[in-house]
């Protein structure tokens, strides 16, 4: 990696973002309650000089460097909040909330995104626009970015960035493509209303429990059935409840479950059809059954000559970029990419267990290499927007100065 000479090395950074890491993990908190969290990153921003946008969030915190002369607006994104997780990790900084835990790494996020920003700081009078930072909350209930969105955080934006570490990919590795990168997340409860009777005397009932493994077989066809076998999709039920006795046939059973895409159109076909078997296989057993989707976030997918703009970017601070297997995972940054343009990447971490796993952990050498990335890709994506029309307008920002001052 290298950086030019005035500006400080990321590399010189690593102890403070590693300082920054763990006082993060050791007081995790939950989506939408992330107070101290954003306390501590508000210091951390105003010790730098950074200075802190004022929009109307609860929780997260949106800040800006650069933007002295116009020019347009590239955002860097971090999530904030951890997960009810009760952490086994052992580790000398493991959490010290009882029941909950970093264990997706956005203690590392927000450490990245920090150090970006240090180093976007020390070169801000050279800066080509406005480098927007979005500490988000919430990510974990995917309501978070639409938060951000919501407080008009995104306005004049012309392309965002996001991360998310990869315990599967090296340590200096950095997954980029085009394209689809992290699923759509829905969820769904399906309800099946039957009629009740003794056990022995199924005639006089219509058996909800029946219905409902027909329904759970059914549904595997749809996968099978009207999805391509080059497109991906997902049909989970993981959970079943229904009676309270052994003698007796309940009158309801209530399916729970959850489906994975990464295309709009067959998220749209699998749903569609996910409805038409519901309710086909309910009416042939002679129940009836309601279908309730959870929205989750869409598909993450990645503006395709941006995520060029990120490899390029990689291969010149001697990273590995590597085209990864997408994660059939949910993001909210997909809300987002719903308004501007972005490019979300995986940044290999070298980690023992898989995301949300209670003994998560990941290799901090790839702090350094993160800012290094974020502060890169931003100055980039600056020139880029600079040199073509797409640049984007400063509009709207009000610099919250009575907060800066403290
Ligand atoms: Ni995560």
């Amino acid at each position: 990696m290298s950086n030019e000479q005035e500006l400080p090395s990321a590399a010189s950074l690593a102890s403070r973002l590693s300082e920054i890491r763990r006082e993060l993990h050791r007081y995790p908190e939950l989506s939408h309650e992330e107070f101290e969290t954003t306390v501590r990153i508000r210091q951390w921003l105003e010790a730098a000089d950074i200075r802190i946008a004022s929009y109307p969030l609860r929780t997260g915190i949106i800040a800006e460097i650069g933007g002295l002369n116009g020019g347009p607006i590239i955002a860097l994104r971090a999530d904030i909040d951890a997960l009810p997780i009760q952490e086994e990790t052992g580790l000398p900084f493991a959490s010290t909330i009882p029941g909950v835990m970093h264990a997706c790494g956005h203690d590392f996020h927000t450490a990245s995104i920090l150090g970006a920003a240090y180093l976007l700081k020390a070169k801000e009078a050279e800066l080509q626009g406005t480098v927007r930072l979005l500490f988000q909350p919430a990510e974990e209930k995917a309501s978070g970015a639409r938060k951000v969105v919501e407080s008009g955080a995104l306005e004049g934006v012309s392309a965002v960035f996001g991360l998310h570490n990869k315990p599967d990919l090296p340590v200096g590795t950095i997954g980029i493509k085009g394209g689809p990168i992290m699923a759509a997340a829905d969820g769904f409860v399906v309800e099946v209303a039957g009629k009740g009777s003794h056990a022995a005397v199924p005639e006089a009932g219509n058996d909800p429990i029946v219905t409902s493994a027909h329904i759970v077989t059914a549904l595997q066809s749809v996968v099978s059935r009207n999805v391509s076998p080059l497109e991906n999709a997902v049909i989970s039920v993981t959970k079943l409840h229904s009676g309270t006795a052994w003698n007796v046939i309940p009158d309801k059973a209530v399916l729970d479950g959850t489906i994975r895409t990464f295309e709009e159109t067959v998220r749209r076909r699998v749903r569609r059809r996910f409805d038409q078997v519901v309710a086909g296989v309910a009416a042939a057993y002679e129940t009836t059954a309601s279908v309730r989707w959870i929205e989750g976030p869409p598909p993450v997918s990645n503006d395709e000559e941006l995520a060029g703009l990120a490899w390029k970017e990689a291969e010149a601070l001697g990273l590995l970029p590597v085209v990864p297997v997408p994660s059939l995972a949910g993001e909210d940054f997909a809300v987002y990419q719903q308004h501007v343009p972005g490019v979300f990447v995986f940044l290999g971490t070298e980690g023992p267990h898989e995301w949300h796993h209670p003994a998560f952990d990941l290799d901090e050498r790839a702090l350094p290499i993160a800012a290094d990335f974020f502060a890169g890709i931003a100055v980039r994506a600056l020139a880029h927007f600079v040199n073509t029309a797409a640049g984007g307008v400063v509009t709207g920002v009000n610099f919250d100065e009575g907060a800066v001052r403290g």
